[in-house]
């Protein structure tokens, strides 16, 4: 085989996986409590944007061909039900709207619909006595994905991992008048170590306990394939397996199993991780992230969510 491999033009001939920019979704952070957008502490060249400089931001993102950007809101006020996440005037709605007037049709929006941002307390659900009541938190996430379809969001996606939340967001969706608003599902999220820089960054960190009673246990496998299966006789039109790269495995055996779109995606740790090992000279970025996003994509994943994006789609519009 090495014949195959002997120079440049033959690689190129016979690469199997290429990465594509129209394939890349940006996370954007707007956060109501701030005039300039302001560097995250420990996700490298990554802001939390003002509700101004989040245009400015988009400008660039579609100059670079990105197609889509998910965004997570940061509110000025948490309380333990987390209304301001389906307020009219919340920080998420008013970011959509703005996006929408200014951008049209040239950006696809997706917004997360989850608590933790949202709550005092920092967790995805409404809780009794320190437990997570999902049921109850099936209203709220209904209310939150409606109030961003009234906003103008493409598609919503709930990380919560509340069961049942896509068949509620669903029946709310089309009872709204939205039934064409797609739902993007975290159907396997995992309790995992990689989102650490993100809660810093939102500051969504639980006050007590942890998410393992919601997130999923990344020891399993047959789980995720049942959390899928149950997805999609809920309705749900794309999935999304969070982390990426420590689940490649999961990646493909839903990609192999189902007919349905997979977005990964390739998390803050994942990220801040080669940042900080490249800064170091540890690692050289370019290379390595290129490594990983075409392993992602490799393992079937259709959409890759990521902070590499701009990077990425530099690289790419270079030619490399
Ligand atoms: C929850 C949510 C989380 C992330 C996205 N949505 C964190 C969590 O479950 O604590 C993490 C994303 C990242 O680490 O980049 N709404």
């Amino acid at each position: 085989m090495r014949r195959l491999r002997k120079n440049f033009t033959v690689r190129r001939l016979l690469k199997e996986t290429s990465l594509a920019v129209s394939n890349l979704v940006y996370p954007i952070f707007v956060d109501e409590c701030i005039d300039n957008k302001t560097q995250i502490e420990h996700m490298p060249s990554q802001y939390r944007h003002s509700p101004k400089s989040i245009v400015n931001e988009i400008d660039d993102v579609i100059s670079l061909g990105i197609p889509a950007v998910v965004l997570f809101g940061i509110p000025k006020i948490k309380n333990d039900a987390g209304s301001s996440a389906y307020a009219k005037n919340g920080v998420v709605q008013k970011a959509v709207r703005l996006l929408r007037s200014n951008f049209n049709d040239s950006l696809v929006i997706i917004t997360d619909v989850c608590l933790c941002e949202y709550t005092s307390h920092g967790h995805c659900g409404l809780l009794r006595e320190g437990m997570v009541m999902n049921d109850k938190t099936l209203s709220v996430l209904a209310k939150i994905a409606t109030s961003h379809a009234e906003s103008g969001v493409d598609i919503v996606a709930p990380s919560s991992m509340m069961d049942g939340q896509v068949l509620r967001i669903r029946d709310a969706l089309d009872k709204g008048g939205f039934s064409n608003t797609p739902i993007l599902s975290y159907s396997t999220k995992f309790a995992s170590s990689f989102y650490r820089p993100f809660r810093e960054a939102v500051n969504s960190k639980p006050a007590f306990g942890d998410r393992k009673s919601y997130q999923m246990n990344y020891a399993n496998m047959k789980e995720t394939l049942r959390e899928v299966e149950l997805d999609i006789s809920e309705g749900v039109d794309m999935v999304v397996v969070k982390p990426a790269l420590t689940y490649l495995d999961v990646i493909r055996s839903i990609s192999d199993r189902f007919s349905i779109p997979v977005a990964a995606y390739n998390v803050s740790g994942e990220y801040s991780m080669i940042k900080y090992a490249s800064k170091n000279g540890l690692l050289d970025e370019k290379e390595t992230v290129l490594e990983v996003l075409t392993a992602i994509k490799r393992a079937g994943a259709d959409i890759i969510i990521t902070y590499h994006a701009k990077d990425v789609a530099g690289w790419l519009n270079e030619g490399t």
